[in-house]
This record gives C-alpha cells, sequence and structure tokens, in this order.
C-alpha cells in the first residue's frame, strides 16, 4: 500500500520549533527539537486495520554523535533508544524504518529525545 507522509512540522511538538534553515526537507520544513532529554514529536495517523507496519522517518543529525529516541505508539514503548546515526551534515537526510503495531482507527505515535542532545531534526514520519 501506498505511505502516509506525515510532516514533522505539522505534528504535536514539545519543546522543539519549526525551521527550514537546512535544505532538502519535505513540506515547510522540520521540527528542531532543545537539545534536551524529553523533547517530542507526536503524529497521529488514522489505520484501516490494526497490525504490523512500517513506520519510517526521515531525519538529519549533522553532529558526530548518535541522537537516540524512544518511539512510542498510543503510549506503549516500542523501541527504547532507537538509533538515529550522524547523517555528516543538517542538509544529508536519511530514512530509519522500524515495524510497529497500530490500533484499527486513532493512532499515537511519538519520539522522544532519550538523552541531553535532543532529537535528530525531523522530516517527516510515513506510515
Ligand atoms: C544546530 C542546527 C540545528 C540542530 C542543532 C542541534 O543548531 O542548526 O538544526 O537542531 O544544531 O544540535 O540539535
Ligand atoms: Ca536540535
Amino acid at each position: 500500500a501506498t505511505a502516509t507522509r506525515l510532516e514533522a512540522e505539522n505534528a504535536t511538538i514539545s519543546q522543539g520549533v519549526v525551521e527550514s534553515n537546512h535544505a532538502g526537507f519535505s513540506g515547510a520544513g522540520f521540527v528542531n527539537t532543545d537539545n534536551v532529554a524529553g523533547a517530542y514529536v507526536e503524529w497521529r495517523h488514522t489505520a484501516a486495520a490494526a497490525g504490523p507496519a512500517t513506520l519510517t522517518v526521515r531525519y538529519a543529525n549533522g553532529t558526530g554523535a548518535d541522537r537516540p529516541a524512544d518511539l512510542a505508539v498510543n503510549g506503549r514503548l516500542v523501541a527504547s533508544g532507537l538509533s538515529f546515526p550522524a547523517t555528516g551534515a543538517w542538509t544529508t537526510w536519511a530514512s530509519r524504518s522500524v515495524v510497529a503495531d497500530l490500533a484499527a482507527g486513532a493512532n499515537t505515535i511519538r519520539l522522544t529525545a532519550a538523552t541531553a542532545g535532543g532529537c535528530p531534526n525531523l522530516d517527516y514520519l510515513e506510515v
């Protein structure tokens, strides 16, 4: 099935801002979270049926260090400290996919910074 693209700039943001100063993003911009553990972006997605779905996050990490984040679906931790390795530059975007179970109907999908570095810059989630 065709993936649904959910831009991070349209999601719920806690401790972060929408920016557009690093080229290569999709849509109107990307989310730059504060460099703090606990900053998050939460997307909403309505699934036609319950079951496993591929969640693809597009991100950039221009630092030299990993920016791990916890992935939660409907408040349940799916992946702790999911790795978002360095991409080489803030303008170099990469994708990372995880399979997670969704509920039929409304779902929340949240990425929360696991370390004081914050999240990588987040472009979108595809489901
Ligand atoms: C730089 C960069 C931001 C990024 C930040 C960070 O300030 O311009 O886009 O979010 O570093 O380290 O998180
Ligand atoms: Ca940041």
